[in-house]
């Protein structure tokens, strides 16, 4: 029999509005107390078009909540040991409450040598292996931004995950592995029974039409197509590549892992792109770095 479903938007723009209007009245509560405000310090290597833009919401992003934000560029040639020697400063700055680093690193740079580097009390990425260790064992720590959000999403239009089967495309260390292990936990959003898919995968799409929920994390534009999916799934899209549009002001167009037109009248929930899971990794961020501050406070 076929069933169609009226498809809802999971709006992270919306939900990101609502968690930063939050965070707001918070530190404007620490700053009436003449308590210590947020403090976020991120550090930006070389001139990548996409760090640029993410770093500058991030920024932007602590400016609307109140928080103090503190950019430091580097040259994209930059030694490891300068990066290390900064690293060091704002670990053992009082006022510093989270330091990220954005990915990716030159070549010349390796990621996990200056991941190891932050203090893993200010390490409101998640990346620091003592805190990867934390949240596969569900004990209190910074999630990374990214899965955070996409939990926070779910969390926010109340999705019901208990006993579903979520396959969630991709294994990185900033996506997929991590949201595999949150989705699988003993949690609400979480109790998913999950499958993760990645590059060595054979048949994703026996996968996909079996599943529920599917994260798509791989970075390939509309790898995600309507024959893979069951009627009723719920699908979030991390994918965000910039495909070349001469016709855009920016010179580009944002695309999903989701071919969003032919996907979406098939989902119960959907993720728009842009405005769905973006907003959230921000919006994660800047509770981990309020998270982080009320732990000094
Ligand atoms: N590059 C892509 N996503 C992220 C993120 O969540 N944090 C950092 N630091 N870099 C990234």
């Amino acid at each position: 029999m076929l069933y169609l479903c009226a498809m809802q938007i999971l709006d992270g723009k919306q939900a990101a509005h609502v968690i930063k209007s939050e965070l707001k009245i918070e530190v404007a509560q620490l700053a009436a107390e003449g308590k210590k405000i947020p403090h976020l310090a991120a550090i930006l290597v070389g001139t990548n078009g996409a760090s640029e833009t993410y770093v500058a919401a991030k920024v932007k992003a602590c400016e609307e909540v109140g928080f103090i934000s503190t950019l430091i560029r580097f040259e994209q040639d930059v030694h490891t040991g300068k990066l290390l020697d900064k690293i060091q400063e704002l670990n053992t700055d009082p006022d510093v409450d989270g330091i990220l680093v954005q990915l990716p690193l030159p070549k010349h740079i390796s990621d996990e040598e200056i991941i190891n580097s932050i203090d893993p009390d200010k390490d409101v990425d998640g990346f620091h292996p003592v805190n990867v260790g934390k949240m596969v064992q569900g004990l209190p720590t910074f999630i990374p931004a990214t899965p955070h959000g996409i939990m926070l999403l779910l969390e926010h239009y109340k999705i019901d995950t208990k006993g579903k089967h979520a396959v969630v495309i991709g294994r990185s260390n900033i996506v997929g592995r991590p949201l595999s292990i949150l989705l699988g936990s003993n949690t609400n959003p979480g109790n998913c029974t999950v499958t993760t898919c990645h590059s060595q995968t054979k048949n994703i799409k026996d996968f996909c039409l079996q599943a529920d929920i599917i994260v798509a994390a791989i970075g390939k534009p509309e790898f995600v197509t309507a024959d893979m999916v069951k009627e009723g799934t719920v699908i979030v899209d991390v994918g965000i590549t910039r495909d070349v549009d001469p016709t855009k002001k920016s010179g580009y167009k944002l695309k999903g892992d989701v071919a969003f037109d032919t996907v979406a009248p098939k989902c119960s929930w959907i993720t728009p792109v842009p405005g769905g899971v973006g907003p959230m990794t921000i919006a994660a961020l800047l509770k981990n770095t309020y998270k982080s501050c009320l732990q000094k406070n």
